[in-house]
């Protein structure tokens, strides 16, 4: 699953370090080419022997080590090959320095030089966890579109049954296939996805909103990204962590939506309109309704129509569309409609129970009217079997 892959392994001096012993060896079992990079408190930890000896590569403990495994200036050469760099476990240290550009041994300097995804996996005490500092460096990071796995909740080293526990090796190893392990089937492409729901302001201090959790959305935009595409994703008031190498571009409102979209939609080969847009927006929107009102009207208007009006632009040749239906009725044919209406390429139609949950019922739909209804998926799936219904259009 993971040949021809190579997989750069940080490990820091957390006491979980033992843990990713196993790590290594079931990369290796899927076929990855490891290479381990050790600070040097971790070596006080875990000898650097039994990474050797599981990795089949050396380790880089050293930054000025004269030369490892033939290999010039090591830590630049290792940074340009690696596909995925796991830093496992990741201590506040490691956090921090990588947080703020620092770069004081092999690991960090690696980390700093290397433009491959980057997928830490912390673990540390849980006061530290909680420690404001700390979560300041973890924001800096998740900005920089580095994934977090973990850490979990359970028996702390410390003897604490409380957040800090490293995630186990075969969750870290999901992730890790789910990045990798794909083909590159949209490798040139570039893929824009809407996620989330629009809000729209009634005054300055309240919304009408909807129940999109931004889960579908992120899904795609993932998966489009792990096979090779260059993803834009636009994300309207999304509570969750960026997908892998990906820093979402973030909007509030239908209008906001639109603009983004717009600036963007000139250069996307397929677009695909995961986000639930408000179809309606709050006329002559003013100051904050006083409850002694007693009752209020409010007017609205309808939003512009985000994908009839991208449709209308001539975008890049071969450019497809794609959209959601979500209908509490006569699913299909309500589906069928939109799409024909819109001028879609393919819709996807789905009921309310999607909402927020990891799991979904879908039915793929074409323009020539082949209706392909899946059974209930986790939405990491379904993402994959529309970008396949995507590539077969
Ligand atoms: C036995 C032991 C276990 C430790 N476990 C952790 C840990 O799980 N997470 C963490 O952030 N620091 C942990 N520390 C503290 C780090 O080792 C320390 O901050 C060190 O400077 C980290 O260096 P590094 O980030 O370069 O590996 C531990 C220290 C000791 C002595």
């Amino acid at each position: 699953m993971l040949k021809g892959k190579t997989v750069i392994l940080g490990v820091t001096g957390g006491i979980a370090a033992y843990k990713s012993a196993t790590l290594v060896s079931r990369l290796k079992n899927l076929g990855a080419d490891v290479w381990v990079v050790m600070t040097a408190e971790a070596t006080k930890l875990v000898g650097p022997l039994t990474f050797r000896t599981l990795s089949g590569n050396p380790v880089i403990t050293d930054l000025f080590a004269e030369e490892i495994a033939g290999l010039p200036v090591p830590h630049i050469t290792l940074a340009k090959k690696a596909d995925l760099l796991v830093i496992a476990p990741c201590t506040a240290n490691v956090i921090g320095k990588m947080a703020h550009g620092l770069a004081d041994d092999a690991l960090t300097t690696i980390a700093l030089a290397a433009t491959a995804p980057k997928l830490l996996a912390p673990a540390m005490n849980c006061e530290m966890w909680r420690n404001r500092g700390v979560q300041e460096n973890l924001k800096k990071l998740k900005d920089q579109a580095i994934k977090f796995v973990g850490p979990v909740e359970g028996k702390l080293a410390c003897g604490d049954d409380d957040i800090g526990r490293m995630a186990e090796p075969e969750t870290i190893l999901e992730e890790v296939v789910r990045w990798l392990g794909g083909s590159d089937d949209l490798k040139g492409k570039h893929i824009l996805v809407t996620a989330g729901g629009t809000r729209e302001a009634i005054d300055p201090v309240r919304y009408i909103a909807n129940h999109s959790s931004g889960k579908m959305g992120y899904a795609l935009a993932e998966a489009a990204r792990a096979r090779g595409a260059t993803v834009t994703l636009i994300a309207a008031n999304v509570d969750r962590p960026a997908p892998l190498d990906i820093k979402p571009v973030k909007v509030g409102s239908a209008a906001e939506m639109l603009g983004v979209v717009m600036d963007n939609q000139g250069k996307a080969d397929a677009i695909i309109m995961a986000a639930a847009v408000g179809d309606f927006k709050v006329k002559n929107q003013k100051s904050k309704v006083k409850k002694n009102a007693g009752k209020i009207d409010l007017e609205l208007e309808e939003n512009a129509d985000i994908i009839a009006t991208v449709a209308k632009q001539k975008g890049k040749k071969g450019r497809k569309l794609i959209g959601f239906a979500l209908e509490t009725e006569d699913l299909i044919q309500n589906a069928k409609l939109k799409m024909k209406n819109k001028g879609l390429d393919l819709i996807v139609a789905n009921g309310p129970d999607t909402f927020g949950s990891e799991q979904a019922t879908v039915s793929i739909i074409n323009q020539a009217g082949k209706v392909e209804n899946l059974p209930k998926l986790p939405k990491s799936e379904i993402a994959n079997r529309i970008l396949d219904a995507v590539l077969r259009l």
